[in-house]
């Protein structure tokens, strides 16, 4: 692969930012609200195929654990994440540390593998963040980002330009982090998760009210953003569709 940008799943192209967009935030509450909509079990087995015979782990920006769980069945895993309200909620048998992907608390080559899902976006510096998994990790780096068509992308970036911010491109950070992972001795794969969102007992209004405040918690602007995206939201919902957060999974080996 030449030029990972031009990857279909580096996509939408017409909409490629030239450089980072955020970083973006994102309230604990709100994603322990958003998590139990959603059905990991694709997620969780791709993740498990790419890191198989792996056997230590460190999990960056893990979270509440909700992978974490699933490799620790099989590996010794290690979770670093800088929000101790995520940190508390991590279920016991797993090593928690605070830290941030743009410093992980590691020496070099740490660990066997490094794997940073639907963190990036979240980062002060991603292309630090991807440098720092390929730092710690000997032998696999796993990372997740969106897909395109992702629809919570698209729902995020309505919000954003009621906020007045650029709008996010999940793409643009995994065509760095392939870029990046190749440079530093890695031979990169990605695959595309399917990722079903459930809707919500209260409808398009509470999942409207999710993500705003997973996104934008305390914004002056907050009903502005739940009032742009309802019907958008509402619409899919009407057609039968459900709402997709795909999401495309890196897998770096060497
Ligand atoms: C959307 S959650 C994903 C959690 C988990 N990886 C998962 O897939 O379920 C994003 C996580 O990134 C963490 N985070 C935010 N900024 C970070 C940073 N600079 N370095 C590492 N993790 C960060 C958040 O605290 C949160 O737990």
């Amino acid at each position: 692969m030449t030029s990972w940008i031009e990857h279909p799943l580096c996509g939408p192209h017409d909409t490629m930012p030239t450089a980072f967009w955020g970083p973006e935030r994102l309230d604990s509450a709100a994603f322990v609200d958003l998590v139990s909509l959603l059905s990991p079990d694709v997620e969780i087995a791709a993740i498990l195929v790419a890191l198989k015979d792996i056997k230590q782990v460190v999990d960056v920006g893990g979270g509440t654990g909700l992978i974490t769980q699933a490799i620790a069945k099989g590996a010794e895993v290690t979770l670093i994440d800088p929000d101790p309200a995520q940190r508390a909620l991590v279920p016991g048998g797993i090593v928690v540390a605070d830290g941030r992907a743009e410093a992980v608390p590691l020496p070099d080559q740490a660990t066997e593998a490094a794997i940073a899902t639907w963190v990036l976006q979240y980062c002060d510096d991603p292309r630090k963040a991807i440098d720092e998994l390929a730092r710690i990790a000997r032998h696999r780096v796993v990372i997740v980002q969106a897909a395109p068509g992702n629809d919570l992308v698209e729902l995020y970036n309505r919000e954003a330009a009621v906020a007045g911010l650029p709008a996010a491109h999940h793409g643009w950070l995994l065509a760095e982090a392939a870029t990046r992972l190749e440079a530093a001795g890695f031979t990169v794969t990605l695959q595309r998760l399917a990722i079903p969102v459930r809707a919500p007992a209260g409808g398009a209004e509470e999942l409207a009210n999710t993500l705003a405040r997973l996104h934008f918690a305390g914004h002056p602007k907050l009903a502005d953003m739940i009032a742009v995206t309802t019907p958008l939201i509402g619409r899919t919902l009407a057609i039968g569709s459900g709402l997709s957060d795909d999401g495309v999974l890196l897998s770096a080996r060497r």
